[in-house]
Parts: C-alpha cells; sequence; structure tokens
C-alpha cells in the first residue's frame, strides 16, 4: 500500500472522530522523511500504553513485549488503534481531564499506522528504549503485604448469589494503606470482587460466606427487585470456609461488603502514591468482602489475592469513600430510585432513574467508576454548584459492560454543590451484549438485571 493512500485513509478516520490535527499533506511530508521502526517509534507507544495489559500473565489475549510477539499483530494493531477499540478508555475527551487518561493521541496512532503501512520494519533494538521492569507473579503494583483470601469452588453451572466473606484485615498497628491490588485467581469468572476496612464487631463472624437467598423466576430474574422490598432481610444462608454444609435461617444479614477497593473486569489498582494520599487503617480492622462469581460452564478454583503497599509517614492527604469510614460519616448524600427501574422490551433508549448526590463537605473528588451491566450504553455525571453553574465532568457515550474503568481525576467540590448522574440504556437488538431484548429489565445483581451505580472517590486534608 503506498503511503499516500494510508495517509489519506487515515485522515479520514480522523476526520471521522474529530480528533486528528494535523493536515494529511503534513504528515505525508515529515513521514517520507524517515522510516519508522519498532524499536525506534512503535516500542515507546506500547510501553506506555499497551503493555500494562499485554505482557504475560495479564488480561489480553496476547504479549506485545517483543517485535516477534507483536509483528503478527501489526494489522490487527492498525485496525484496533483507527477505531479507538485499544487501548480501551471511554471518555468523551470533550469534557474533564483524567489523569489515567490511556488513551493514544492522534500522532500516536499515525506512528503505529505508518508503521504498519510500511511493512512493519523491525529497525535497530539499540534505538529501542530500555524494557519496563514489571513487577513479578502477576502484580501490577509491587505489594509490602498480600492477603491470600481461601480458595473458593465455581461451579461450571448455575446462578451465584453476591456472597460476603469478613478476615481480620493483616495489619496489627495502625496503618497508612497507600495502594490496592486485588489480583483474582480465575478472572474469567470473577464478576465483582470488592471490600471496605471496617472496625471488627463482636457480631462479626470470620471465615463463614454469607448471603442471601433470592427468589428467582425461570429465567434468572429476581422477584424481589420491587421499590422498597428489604433484600438485607429473609433466608440467610451460610457457609464455612472449607466445607460444603450450608445452613439457612431466616434473619438479617449479619456482613456486607462495601465497594470501597473492586477488582471489576478491567479496573486498575487502587494508588494513592502519585497524590500523597492514603487509607487509613485502625489496628484490628476486618477486611470484608463483597464477591459474585459467574458461572463459565467449567468447574474452578479461584484463589484471589489482595496486596498492599503501606507508609509509616502518614501522607498529607486521607482516602474516604462514598459510604463514610466504616458506613458511617458518608460525605455525602445519594438519592436515586434505582429500584424503579424497568427496561421495556426493545426499547433502545431507556433512561434510567438518575441519581442525585449532595455534598455535605468540601471534597476533592478523585475517580468516577460508573457501574451497570450489559444493557447500558451510557452515562454521564453532571456538576451543579451551589451558585447554579452547571458542568459535565464525566461523559461515557459508549459504555461498555466488559470494561469497568476507573477515570481518575482531581476536581474540588465546594460543599452544597450537587451531582446529577444519568444513566441510558438499550434494550434492542443493536446491543451486542443483549442476551435477549424480549424481556422486561429489572434491578438487580446479576448481570442479566441492570444497575447504575456512580460511584465515586475522595480525598480530605489528613
Ligand atoms: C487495559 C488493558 C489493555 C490495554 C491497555 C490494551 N489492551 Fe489490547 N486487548 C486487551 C484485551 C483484554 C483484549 C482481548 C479482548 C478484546 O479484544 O477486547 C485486547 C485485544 C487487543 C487486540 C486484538 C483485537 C482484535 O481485533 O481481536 C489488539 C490488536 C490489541 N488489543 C492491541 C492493543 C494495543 C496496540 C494497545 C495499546 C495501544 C492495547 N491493545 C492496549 C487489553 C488491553
Amino acid at each position: 500500500m503506498s503511503s499516500r493512500i494510508s495517509i489519506l485513509g487515515l485522515a479520514a478516520a480522523g476526520l471521522l472522530l474529530g480528533t486528528v490535527g494535523r493536515s494529511a499533506t503534513a504528515v505525508a511530508k515529515e513521514e517520507s522523511d524517515r522510516v519508522v521502526t519498532f524499536y525506534k517509534d512503535v516500542v515507546p507507544v506500547l510501553q506506555k500504553n499497551c503493555q500494562t495489559c499485554h505482557r504475560p500473565g495479564q488480561i489480553a489475549p496476547m504479549s506485545l513485549l517483543t517485535y516477534k510477539e507483536a509483528r503478527p499483530w501489526a494489522k490487527a494493531m492498525k485496525a484496533a488503534v483507527i477505531a479507538r477499540k485499544m487501548p480501551p478508555w471511554f471518555a468523551d475527551p470533550k469534557y474533564g481531564h483524567f489523569n489515567n487518561d490511556r488513551s493514544l493521541k492522534p500522532a500516536e496512532i499515525e506512528t503505529l499506522v505508518a508503521w504498519v503501512d510500511h511493512g512493519a520494519v523491525e529497525g535497530d533494538a539499540k534505538d529501542a528504549p530500555p524494557p519496563v521492569q514489571w513487577p513479578d507473579e502477576g502484580w501490577q503494583i509491587k505489594p509490602d503485604v498480600v492477603v491470600d483470601l481461601p480458595p473458593y469452588k465455581v461451579p461450571a453451572t448455575g446462578v451465584k448469589e453476591w456472597e460476603q466473606l469478613a478476615i481480620p484485615a493483616p495489619f496489627k498497628e495502625d496503618t497508612w494503606v497507600t495502594s490496592v491490588e486485588i489480583s483474582p485467581g480465575q478472572p474469567a469468572v470473577v464478576h465483582h470482587y470488592c471490600f471496605n476496612f471496617e472496625t471488627h464487631k463482636p457480631t462479626t463472624v470470620y471465615n463463614v460466606y454469607e448471603w442471601m437467598e433470592v427468589p428467582r423466576d425461570d429465567d434468572g430474574v429476581a422477584k424481589n427487585h420491587k421499590r422498597g422490598a428489604d433484600t438485607k432481610e429473609g433466608i440467610v444462608l451460610r457457609r464455612a470456609v472449607g466445607t460444603t454444609v450450608e445452613t439457612r435461617q431466616p434473619g438479617r444479614q449479619t456482613i456486607r461488603g462495601g465497594n470501597q477497593f473492586c477488582y471489576l473486569p478491567g479496573l486498575p489498582y487502587e494508588d494513592y502514591r502519585p497524590v500523597n494520599a492514603g487509607v487509613f487503617v485502625p489496628a484490628g480492622s476486618d477486611i470484608v468482602v463483597s464477591m459474585h462469581y459467574t458461572a463459565n460452564g467449567v468447574d474452578l478454583i479461584d484463589k484471589t489475592r489482595i496486596g498492599f503497599t503501606v507508609t509509616k509517614v502518614p501522607p498529607a492527604k486521607r482516602f474516604i469513600p462514598q459510604d463514610g469510614e466504616d458506613g458511617q460519616n458518608a460525605p455525602i448524600v445519594r438519592k436515586q430510585a434505582i429500584q424503579d427501574l424497568a427496561i421495556p422490551p426493545f426499547d433502545s433508549n431507556y433512561l434510567g432513574p438518575p441519581a442525585d448526590i449532595t455534598f455535605l463537605k468540601d471534597l476533592e473528588l478523585v475517580w468516577f467508576r460508573p457501574h451497570a451491566h450489559m444493557r447500558a450504553v451510557s452515562a454521564q455525571y453532571k456538576l451543579i454548584y451551589p451558585d447554579g453553574r452547571e458542568e459535565i465532568v464525566l461523559n461515557v457515550p459508549r459504555y461498555d459492560f466488559n470494561w469497568q474503568l476507573t477515570y481518575r481525576t482531581s476536581l474540588k467540590i465546594p460543599k452544597g454543590s450537587r451531582m446529577h448522574v444519568e444513566f441510558r440504556y438499550d434494550n434492542s437488538a443493536n446491543n451486542r451484549f443483549n442476551p435477549d431484548p424480549s424481556k422486561w429489565v429489572y434491578y438487580g445483581d446479576q448481570s442479566w438485571e441492570e444497575m447504575g451505580t456512580p460511584n465515586i472517590g475522595f480525598l480530605v486534608d489528613r
């Protein structure tokens, strides 16, 4: 393919995306001046934007560390970056500023495309930057402390409800945790794995899985989705770690893991080090996990690990979750009639019950993590300041259930502000993730049911 055609093609793609700024002729001139090679031009982009996932032991199906590994994927790489399918990043560039924005700059897309169009030349290995020293054993962070969760048997079939588990946190003294990574043993079946730190209560029993019986119809749809239904009261099931004996008892759930820290498909670790912040964990705290497995046809044993980095020197700022520490002193009030969610069959543009979040103190918002399921197609966060000024602070026009991303930012929010959050759903056949467009879809925990949860995280001064 001649360079002229490829560049015109790219310019056309750029016009469609509205992002490629430079004129085709300017690029053509620059490009004709030198040969684009793997080592000199492509490796820096792969290191910065691709290798966190595209290396052995990570979630991507192939490694892009070496020329030999990357070369067969040259054409696929070109297609994926032009379509902006890779790297996965879904924030509308018109709004907000995100410090973990991993999307490629137009010039980087041009580099990859030019490399592919000119025969994917290897070049001279001496031109390559030194390889990145990635942490061992599949970690993204280099943990100081690791907790091994008890092995969990995930059956090949059947519906698993959300299960809760309390274990002691591994810290004997008051500790500042500066980063947290949840590393699933079997990512294929982990739908979510989240936890909160909590003060130990006398009623909290360690190493017993606890979950609620959820009455479901033949399609697996929960029958207790109706507004006002108390989903924490009913038949409570329990099973001790390492046993298969289940007990059933009417009553209330005794533990409920929050979503202060989460593993979700595509979600990276939490790291407060770059913003000089940490999470304060008092001595003797518990870890309360909420986990949800989705059977995928094979019996598996999941061994999830949680890794922490810690510091002796208290950092300048403290992370606080939206539900408050220990479920108390929540810094926000969230109003959302989410149990009214009822998406009609074949509706291609359904607006879910919006969330309205009021800020009770001055806060620095540091991340957004919009969460919904297979029918969700977009999410938008709009901030309304106390003086009435409105600003869209995150717009996700193409929500993708397979990529649960955290959008990291620094947004100073004055007390009295309000955040209005909307999720939209496509229950038509146009939605390629839709398991069945002919069904009504209600609020529920399973991925064939729906949600629209506007998770956010904050920092305050220590
Ligand atoms: C956050 C993790 C992550 C990052 C970062 C990432 N990828 Fe991927 N990539 C994946 C996963 C997972 C898949 C397989 C699932 C899929 O195709 O969505 C994939 C698939 C691909 C494919 C195959 C697509 C196809 O058509 O089958 C290509 C090519 C690719 N990635 C290239 C890249 C390039 C180039 C970059 C950097 C510019 C990149 N990826 C960054 C995780 C990632």
